[in-house]
């Protein structure tokens, strides 16, 4: 078995891992990468696609905006729909900050490429990955290249970000992690249509039908989404019932949705969870590792990156700078953040779907709902407030004299 160091192992190669590893480097603090998947399936995998401001901010300040900028679509707002009316939510009016149309696999693409660019280690097919050694601090990533190789990979500090069915959460002790979740009795069914898209801005739609939402991938494909009921099956929606069911959700008079050929599509069970503490000693959880946001919003990527940034600060201080203080703090600071975004998510969710049974009242509260944060200037400034997102996210690797810098690592070699 090959016996490897490095100061910071990161379990998985999607966004949250790939941008801690950048953010990192940035600051002369090394990582290794290790994924299971393809970098071909990380590359293109379907996730949401919107950008909040404070993310497009940190991926520019860090060097990966060069793409976005040229592909990004900015919306100054979003639409709510509701009873036939369709009503416009000026986001960047009101709150300075508009949203950005850039698929998460986009973001991925560019990550790679940069990390790539930079001779980075990223290890994609790897099998057999387990954590060993998580009460000292000196924790070991274990795992089997795609050659075969075993490897043992000893890390001053590691990072899961290895999603929702990862091996890091598990890897904690039972009894040292509280965990929070909740399932929606829907799902939604995502497609991905050749078709350019109907709308310059995101629908949320809300229908007696239940909820469907229109969003975009660049000028030329749509993203639309519908519920659908808890274990329903692709196999009861064929092309023709999905654009059938699309048209009557979104439709509003003077308005047509167009229909294209469907690229993708598949069905995603809805559900909010999150745990707690983000860390375990000198493992730290981000991204769908520690939470799962619910798709509504579109806030898992962002909150995703609102984790790394802090991390990725959090682990310079510590390990180049022998502070060991964000550290300490970087659960119970996250933690504030991602159950914020969970607060939004669930409040659409729940404002927009209809839930099985007889909806009847519920329905009638949610219009109440809908009809009041239009009418009223301060319910809607303060969604709008909600649903833009932070300001910014907190990453400050700092500035170090390079012979502090020397001695802050020796420190840390000794201690
Ligand atoms: C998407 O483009 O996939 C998307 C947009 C907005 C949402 C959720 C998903 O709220």
């Amino acid at each position: 078995m090959a016996a490897e160091r490095t100061q910071v192992g990161i379990v998985g190669g999607g966004p949250a891992g790939l941008l801690l590893s950048h953010l990192l480097a940035l600051a002369g603090v090394e990582s290794v990468v290790v994924e299971v998947h393809s970098r071909e399936h990380c590359e293109r995998r379907q996730r949401a696609g919107m950008l909040e401001a404070a993310t497009v901010g940190l991926l520019r300040d860090a060097g990966l905006g060069e793409r976005l900028g040229r592909e990004g679509l900015e919306h100054s707002g979003i639409y709510l729909q509701f009873a036939d009316q369709r009503h416009h939510v000026p986001l960047r009016q009101l709150t300075g900050r508009p949203v950005t149309a850039y698929a998460q696999t986009e973001v991925v693409k560019d990550l790679i490429a940069a990390r790539s660019a930079a001779g980075a280690e990223l290890h994609f097919g790897v099998a057999g990955t387990a954590l060993a050694g998580l009460d000292s601090n000196q924790p070991v990533i274990r795992y089997t290249d795609q050659a075969g190789r075993r490897h043992a990979l000893i890390c001053d500090a590691i990072a899961g970000c290895d999603g929702y069915h990862g091996i890091c959460r598990p890897s904690i002790p039972p009894g040292e992690l509280r965990t929070y979740g909740t399932t929606y009795p829907y799902g939604w069914l995502g497609v991905l249509a050749q078709v350019p898209p109907s709308t310059d801005q995101v629908i949320y739609a809300h229908h007696d039908h239940g909820f469907a939402l229109h969003s975009m991938r660049g000028t030329q494909l749509s993203r639309l989404y519908l519920q659908v009921p808890a274990g329903d099956s692709m196999a009861t929606w064929p092309d023709e019932a999905i654009w059938k069911e699309l048209t009557v959700r979104l439709g509003i008079p003077g308005w047509e949705l167009a229909a294209g050929p469907v690229l993708e599509k598949g069905i995603t069970q809805m559900r909010a969870f999150a745990v707690a503490s983000m860390r375990y000693q000198r493992l730290f959880l981000a991204g769908d590792a520690a939470h799962i946001v619910p798709p509504t919003g579109a806030k898992g990527l962002n909150v995703a990156v609102g984790d790394v940034a802090l991390l990725a600060t959090a682990l310079i201080r510590l390990l180049r700078d022998n502070q060991p203080e964000l550290a300490a703090s970087y659960s119970r600071l996250r933690l504030k953040q991602v159950w914020r975004a969970i607060h939004l998510a669930c409040e659409m969710t729940t404002m927009l779907h209809v839930p099985p049974g007889e909806p009847g009242f519920a329905v009638q509260l949610q219009l109440a709902q809908l009809r009041r944060l239009i009418t009223s200037a301060e319910a809607l400034a303060a969604f709008a407030q909600h649903y833009a997102g932070p300001d910014s996210l907190g990453y400050d690797p700092g500035r170090t004299a390079p012979m502090m810098r020397a001695q802050a690592r020796k420190g840390h070699a000794a201690g």
